[in-house]
């Protein structure tokens, strides 16, 4: 049983990097997703806002009736408070468990943080990681052109924009010797492979999504809310502006076709 589905949400195509990990952990799960497409990009915005839109988005998807709600997001799990009091249901978002394997898998105890302006500014990831590991040494840097450079479907390492702009935010994590990078922002596994030619085979790339699809299993399990049975599975998307764009370049992220299973909804009513 527990047949109701997880919802994830994020500012646009970006929670699909965690929607592909979810299904790949627990490919029994169904999935309510809504990427806010109508309001991207969260990461130039106010707390003030994104913490809205974070509350609206999450409010939509329990109206759905899921089980549990994951802030597929790096900005919102920086910025927005935790409501999990609000929904009366599990939630999570991406820093805590993002934070958790990154201080296991750094040698030099030197991590580099990656993010939207909004999640660099908020120090999530910094704060998190020193709360445990003081004597460790982040590198922020925000990286605001990635997340359109993805929206539009370009995050191929042979194109030239794509090495140059890498290469310039890159810069002060190699003067700065970090050997883990935090993806802390999920539209970045997209740009993964251009990052890991500029920064080379050392340096270990930490994907927000993955690690919260790991920690969203263990909260299930936890709460004895994991689907038991292995019936047949759904995945639905919603979005708040046309449909379109979305479908075209979820393939991407997601690895497979969602033609035609895209609905538009009117996000501001929630
Ligand atoms: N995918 C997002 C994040 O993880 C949001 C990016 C944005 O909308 O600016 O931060």
């Amino acid at each position: 049983m527990h047949n109701e589905a997880i919802g994830v949400f994020d500012s646009g195509l970006g929670g699909l990097t965690a929607v592909r990990e979810i299904l790949e952990t627990m490919p029994n799960e169904n999935i309510v997703y809504f990427g806010d497409t109508g309001r991207v990009p969260y990461g130039s915005k106010s707390n003030e806002t994104i913490s809205k839109y974070a509350i609206q988005d999450a409010r939509f998807l329990k109206k759905m009736g899921v089980k549990m709600i994951v802030a597929a997001c790096g900005t919102v799990s920086s910025v927005a408070p935790d409501l999990t009091e609000e929904l009366g249901m599990p939630y999570t978002g991406v820093v805590y468990p993002t934070c958790y394997t990154a201080v296991r898998t750094t040698k030099n105890g030197r991590i580099g943080v990656i993010g939207t302006a909004a999640t660099i500014a908020s120090h999530s990831y910094k704060n998190r990681i020193r709360e445990k590991h003081p004597e460790y040494t982040v590198v922020e840097q925000a990286c605001p052109l990635y997340v359109p450079l993805v929206e539009n479907g370009m995050t191929d390492p042979d194109d030239e924009i794509v090495r140059l702009v890498v290469k310039r935010y890159m810069a002060v994590m190699k003067e700065n010797d970090v050997d883990t990078i935090i993806l802390g922002c999920t539209h970045y596994p997209l740009l993964s492979e251009a990052i890991r030619r500029e920064m080379g085979d050392g340096v270990t790339l930490i994907d927000s999504g993955k690690e919260t699809a790991i920690y969203t299993k263990k909260i299930l399990e936890e709460n004895g809310l994991l689907r038991t049975d292995s019936g047949e599975t759904e995945a639905r998307f919603f979005v708040s502006d046309t449909p379109a764009d979305f479908e075209k370049y979820a393939g991407l992220f997601l690895r497979r076709n969602i033609h035609n299973h895209v609905q538009q909804i009117n996000i501001e009513e929630y």
